[in-house]
């Protein structure tokens, strides 16, 4: 069992000694180490059984460090940090030599992210360590979007988790490569695409790279819930799966024929932010044993429904 709570000093001391920390995010709650110490990088992957192709975001207070860490940064950088850090965007920049290659899985480039958490803003803050933190479940699964998801999945392999309650966007960073002349989204994510695209235009997104190392995280089965889940029209699909152990998905709609307790609306107002919380802590919800198959449907195509959209297409891998 990890120590779920809310003590910065006593996480700090933690990383300080090179061991790993859960902490909360506005996305998904993280399992973070010292982004410069390897060894300590090297038990992140080992907890989560994560392959080591796979890069790590690097997550920092504010941008004043960073100069340290990347290099040619683009002016259109600091547009979109003005706007959108701290928050639910990760900027892939070219790296300098000082961050291991451990962290980038051998890439010229890293991840960057300005977490909007008050606990982790001031844990970062305080350190003053930039933290390298994949989301904090065993490779392959949800990510946790609370604390307790953490302890369930990876309790007895870390020592503390900083309890900061559920996160408040439940899906993942957006991720934009701003490492080549042309700025491409490698995954739709907690940030709208169009509140991207006021700032600096149309941009194109490249999230379907399924198996290729240079975009890993995008792997088709990363979010599987471990059951069969089915993407299409609700009503259709009852059709030929109904039944007790069927279980729905919706934004915001109930159906006839399924228990409710198995129906699970992601948002009754039809609200895609509070879809996009709830998402994750459903799927969880529904991976349990009385559930052979979950039927989805697709989110409206405007703000986070991509994003969820995206999330439900891996699961149902
Ligand atoms: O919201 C989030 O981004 C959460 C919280 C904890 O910050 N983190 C997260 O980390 O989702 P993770 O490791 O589960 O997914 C990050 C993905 C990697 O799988 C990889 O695809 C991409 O970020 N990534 C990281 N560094 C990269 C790089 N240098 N080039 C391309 N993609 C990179
Ligand atoms: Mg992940």
């Amino acid at each position: 069992m990890a120590k779920i709570s809310t003590n910065i000093s006593e996480a700090q001391a933690l990383l300080e000694k090179g061991e790993l920390v859960a902490i909360p995010t506005e996305t998904v709650y993280g399992l973070a180490a010292n982004a410069l110490n390897t060894e300590a990088v090297a038990s992140i992957f080992e907890a989560k059984g994560r392959p080591h192709f796979d890069p790590l975001i690097v997550h920092l207070h504010d941008k004043s460090q960073l100069d340290v860490l990347c290099q040619k940064i683009p002016d259109v950088f600091n547009r979109l940090y003005e706007t959108f850090s701290p928050g639910p965007i990760t900027y892939i920049l070219k790296k300098k030599e000082i961050i291991p290659d451990l962290v980038t899985s051998g890439n010229d480039t890293v991840g960057i992210r300005f977490p909007n958490h008050p606990l982790t803003r001031e844990l970062l803050f305080e350190s003053g360590l930039p933290l390298a933190a994949p989301s904090a479940n065993p490779f392959g699964y949800v990510s946790p979007t609370t604390a307790q998801h953490v302890e369930n999945q990876l309790g007895n392999k870390i020592p503390y988790i900083l309890d900061g309650g559920p996160c408040s966007v439940g899906i993942e960073s957006t991720i934009i490569d701003l490492s080549t002349d042309t700025p491409k989204i490698l995954r739709l994510g907690g940030l709208a695409l169009e509140e991207i695209e006021e700032i600096m235009g149309k941009i194109e997104v490249t999230t379907h790279s399924s198996s290729n190392p240079q975009a890993p995280g995008m792997l088709s089965s990363h979010y599987s819930p471990g059951k069969k889940l089915i993407i299409g029209n609700i009503e259709e699909l009852l059709k030929t799966h109904s039944g007790k152990s069927t279980a729905i998905i919706s934004l915001s709609k109930t159906y006839e024929g399924i228990p409710i307790e198995n129906q699970k609306v992601l948002s009754p107002s039809g609200d895609l932010k509070l879809a996009a919380a709830n998402l994750f802590k459903v799927l969880r919800e529904l991976d349990r044993e009385n559930i052979d198959v979950i039927l989805a449907e697709l989110m409206p195509n405007i703000g986070l429904g991509p994003a969820i959209n995206d999330r439900l297409k891996r699961a149902a891998h």
